[in-house]
């Protein structure tokens, strides 16, 4: 039987044992786009633990990675008045949609269960809307992540690169061996993931912030920007013709197969290494991304919580919000998501190398100023800035002529105006 098995197995038993008036069932529509491999395995535990304590579980799953998509969908639905009862929504939308009334507040919730004491003040922050819990975090991704296939590699005779320059020359070799150095995919919110790992090798976390989170001009008008776009240019020239369209789990796919040596990408790429049943350090390699080391773009994926007019609906709402803080679905979801749990009181003795590395470089690098929140996945800036930057990201990866400097004029003025 395996872990996940075993712990809902053992979660059945514990909620068959509770007394019948502990469970008042009701119902939780959840919006998510967690529809990959190891994406859904992750979400199936949420459902299980859900129909264990008796409540049933409205699957809304809309699928595209990075969650434009769903984003899109929400917004018709609660625009009619019938929103879901949680939503995958992350960053500074929570705020968005709690300012225009949309959200309920989840005070008696996190006070019964100590939420304050559990959850790292910086995301707590963003969880809540004048002063309140209008939302619930679920884990935390590190995006600033390389993962490598080691066969591939050797065979190549290189090692993983730990600077954009060893990255040049691995995949130099690479290439001249037959294989497709980065895999990569052709969404808006894949380019961006990269060119904000290749950002913050090039900037260092502070003008990392000063750029994509303060939006300070004199940072992002600079030639330091021109070097990014040129970094970005150099790495994204080592992906294949054909990557226009692909998903980024067909990427991590190719990786897997041995038909690309690499992918840069954010440890929800390791799910689908564990859903194929892969050991990492043996079958494949999690790195930071080149020139990266130590630091950590954080992506974390919560719910928020809509206000409902049904009682019964309104207590599997609190019991979802609850069970997402518990120990056991914190391991249990993490281990297949490729996350790490948001409570940094667990034990990760069971968690695998990548994991632990990451619940390391979290904790050190919010101690040395490493951590920088990810513009890629919604943590640094507003969804409308962060839609100005993508379209100039992706608009320069398109572009046959690409032009650093003019590539640079762009992204000052597409964030000045969103501003
Ligand atoms: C989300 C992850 C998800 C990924 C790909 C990210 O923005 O935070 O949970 O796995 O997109 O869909």
């Amino acid at each position: 039987m395996n872990i996940l098995k075993k712990t809902l197995t053992a979660a059945a038993i514990s909620a068959a044992l509770l007394p019948a008036t502990a469970v008042q069932a009701g119902e939780v529509e959840v919006l998510h786009w967690w529809t990959a491999g190891g994406e859904a395995r992750a979400a199936a535990a949420l459902k299980e633990m859900m129909e264990e304590q008796g409540h049933t579980w409205k699957d809304f799953a809309v699928a595209g990675g990075g969650g434009e998509a769903a984003m899109t969908v929400l917004k018709t639905r609660a625009v009619s008045g019938n929103p879901p009862a949680a939503a995958q929504i992350k960053g500074l939308d929570i705020q968005e949609w709690a300012k225009l009334g949309f959200l309920t507040s989840l005070d008696d919730v996190a006070e019964a269960n100590n939420w304050d004491q559990l959850i790292p003040p910086v995301i707590a922050d963003v969880m809540k809307y004048e002063g309140s819990y209008v939302a619930v975090p679920v884990n935390v991704h590190r995006v600033n992540w390389l993962w490598a296939n080691p066969d591939v590699l050797e065979k190549a005779g290189v090692k993983v690169p730990t600077t954009l320059d060893e990255f040049y020359k691995a995949a130099e070799k690479l290439e001249a061996a037959g294989v497709i150095p980065l895999a990569h995919g052709g969404q808006p919110w894949q380019d961006a993931t990269v060119f904000e790992a290749v950002a913050l090798a090039v900037m260092g976390p502070e003008d990392y912030a000063r750029a994509f989170v303060e939006h300070d001009m004199e940072v992002i008008n600079s030639p330091m920007m021109e070097k990014v776009f040129s970094e970005f240019a150099k790495v994204m020239s080592y992906v294949d013709d054909n990557a226009a369209g692909r998903d980024w789990n067909t990427a991590t796919a190719m990786v897997i197969r041995g038909d690309a040596a690499m992918q840069i990408m954010g440890d929800w790429a390791k799910g689908e290494f564990t859903a194929a049943g892969l050991t990492p350090g043996e079958d494949y390699i999690c790195a930071p991304a080149p020139g990266t080391a130590g630091e950590f773009t954080f992506n974390v994926d919560s719910f928020a919580m809509f206000s409902l007019d049904d009682d019964e609906n309104t207590e599997a709402q609190k019991d979802l919000a609850r069970t997402i803080l518990e120990p056991e679905f914190q391991t249990v979801f993490n281990k297949a998501k490729g996350s790490i749990p948001v409570r940094t009181d667990m034990d990760m003795s069971n968690f695998d190398a990548c994991a632990q590395a990451s619940m390391d470089a979290f904790k050190s690098s919010a101690k040395n100023g490493g951590l920088v929140p990810s513009f890629a996945h919604g943590l640094a800036t507003t969804s409308y800035i962060q839609g100005q930057i993508f379209d100039v990201v992706t608009n320069f990866v398109n572009t046959d002529d690409k032009d650093p400097a003019r590539a640079t004029d762009q992204l000052a003025a597409a964030i000045k105006a969103a501003m």
